[in-house]
């Protein structure tokens, strides 16, 4: 396992560029089995994920050339054949996406074999509201020691879906699942994500018929056929606002190409409220601390979109160790994703973990014993420590953490960040971060 050796308290200054979004670029990658033609697909970042999905597409027989250095995916999903359960073993726990292989595979195939997922411990993580969509359209679905096995003999027949919250993946696995099902699916309480977004334009390149209503409320009328696609995946904004948390934390200033406004929104009214001064250009954003240098507590709370996304938060935590009073944060889309603290904690940070609900939001784990709201009190110096890092986000904030303290500090398990940051090291290095991996 790396450890990253950090020698920190220097600003982060630079320029570094985000490619496609990790949160889209699998699921378009899926979506490609929807059809027997070729698609393509740019601005495809080299990261974990997108290796990951190649495999279990190659498993099914689909061809996946990847030119990495023009960040070109191209997929021939011409001949699509079962995959056995331990060829599909092999990838239990690997990520989430295989649970979006349901659809796209019962039209093709009638059947699928699903490892069990993996994905960040951040919260249980269940399937219930995909299981109980594919079954409205028809699907039998057996859970096994493994997995699931699916069937749908008589192929897919469009249906009526009311997610209980806007679950992104859940709306991924309809979308998917209604296109090619016969007759009209409608979908209430949809997530509206701009990934998500990105699907639904990557789906109605392919021939799909798609209306996205108000009050969340999605539409498809399902078809025959679908073609191949050709799409440019639209930017990470997570990974430009994990830079840009970086810039405040460490009083730096980074130019995030490839950064769009249009996404990030709530993000950069934070930002700004934080302390925070940011340059829009046609493709870029700068961001840097304000003139005064000096960063403001806040109350946040994460919410589905257009919220401020639960991506968002942990690196934005680090930020604000170093803002001057209380800040409170309200997570309210996973149960458990304040784990990444208590190395903060142990570095010099005064955050404290409650299981009340510390804001208004309506909120799924109020009064069930989850630590799930945070009250940080700052300014506190940093310093550095062995850290071990808990997941993907919860790992990108662990180096920001070691990059805003004083001294020393070796993060172990930094490997993970790979999932999700495409060159992560290149982009330190750029940064003029003092870092060496051992
Ligand atoms: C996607 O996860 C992203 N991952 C997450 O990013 C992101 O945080 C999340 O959406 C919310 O935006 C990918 O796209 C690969 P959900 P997903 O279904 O689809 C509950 C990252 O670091 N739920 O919207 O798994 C669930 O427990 C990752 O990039 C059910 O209860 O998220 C959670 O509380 C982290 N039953 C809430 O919904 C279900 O069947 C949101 O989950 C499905 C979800």
């Amino acid at each position: 396992m790396s450890v990253l050796r950090v020698n920190g308290g220097r600003p982060l200054h630079g320029e570094i560029t985000v490619r496609g979004a990790k949160n889209l670029v699998p699921k378009a990658m899926v979506a490609s089995l929807l059809s027997a033609e070729t698609s393509q697909l740019a601005s495809v970042p080299d990261i974990r994920d997108v290796e990951v999905v190649t495999k279990l597409l190659n498993l099914h027989g689909v061809e996946v050339d990847f030119n990495k250095s023009v960040g070109v995916l191209t997929l021939r999903p011409a001949e699509v054949h079962a995959a056995s359960v331990e060829e599909v073993d092999q990838h239990a726990g690997s990520s989430r996406i295989p649970i979006l292989l349901c659809g796209p595979l019962l039209h093709r195939l009638g059947k699928a074999v699903i490892p069990n997922l993996g994905g960040c411990d951040i919260g249980g993580r269940p399937i219930d509201f995909h299981i109980a969509t594919l079954r409205k359209f028809g699907a039998e679905v057996e859970k096994l020691p493994h997995g699931i096995e699916l069937r749908a003999p008589n192929g897919l027949e469009g249906t009526k879906v009311e997610l209980p919250y806007p679950s992104v993946g859940a709306t991924e696995q309809t979308l998917l699942t209604a296109v090619r099902a016969r007759g009209i699916t409608e979908l209430r309480g949809a997530a509206v994500e701009p990934e998500i977004m990105d699907l639904v334009a990557v789906l109605q390149k392919m021939g799909a018929i798609i209306s996205v209503d108000t009050d969340r409320v999605i539409r498809v009328e399902g078809v025959e056929e679908l073609r191949g696609f050709n799409h440019v995946a639209l930017p990470d904004r997570i990974e430009a606002a994990s830079w840009a948390s970086a810039a405040l934390a460490t009083g730096g200033d980074i130019t995030v190409r490839g950064a769009r406004q249009a996404d990030m929104m709530t993000f950069l009214n934070v930002f700004r409220k934080v302390g925070g001064d940011f340059d829009i250009t046609e493709d870029a954003i700068r961001f840097r601390r304000g003139s005064d240098g000096d960063l403001r507590s806040i109350v946040l709370e994460t919410n589905v979109h257009p919220g401020f996304m639960t991506d968002w938060q942990q690196p934005l935590v680090v930020a604000l160790t170093q803002a001057e009073g209380l800040s409170i944060v309200h997570e309210t889309v996973y149960e458990n994703r304040f784990g990444f603290t208590e190395a903060l904690r142990r570095m010099g940070a005064k955050i404290q973990v409650y299981r009340e609900c510390l804001g208004g939001l309506q909120c799924r784990f109020g009064a069930r014993n989850f630590y799930h709201s945070a009250v940080i009190s700052g300014p506190t110096p940093l310093t550095g420590a062995d850290i071990d890092v808990p997941d993907l986000r919860g790992g990108f904030s662990h180096v920001v953490a070691a990059l805003a303290a004083s001294g020393v500090s070796h993060v172990s398990g930094v490997d993970i960040i790979n999932r999700g940051y495409e060159n992560f090291m290149e982009k330190l290095v750029a940064l003029d971060a003092d870092v060496e991996l051992q």
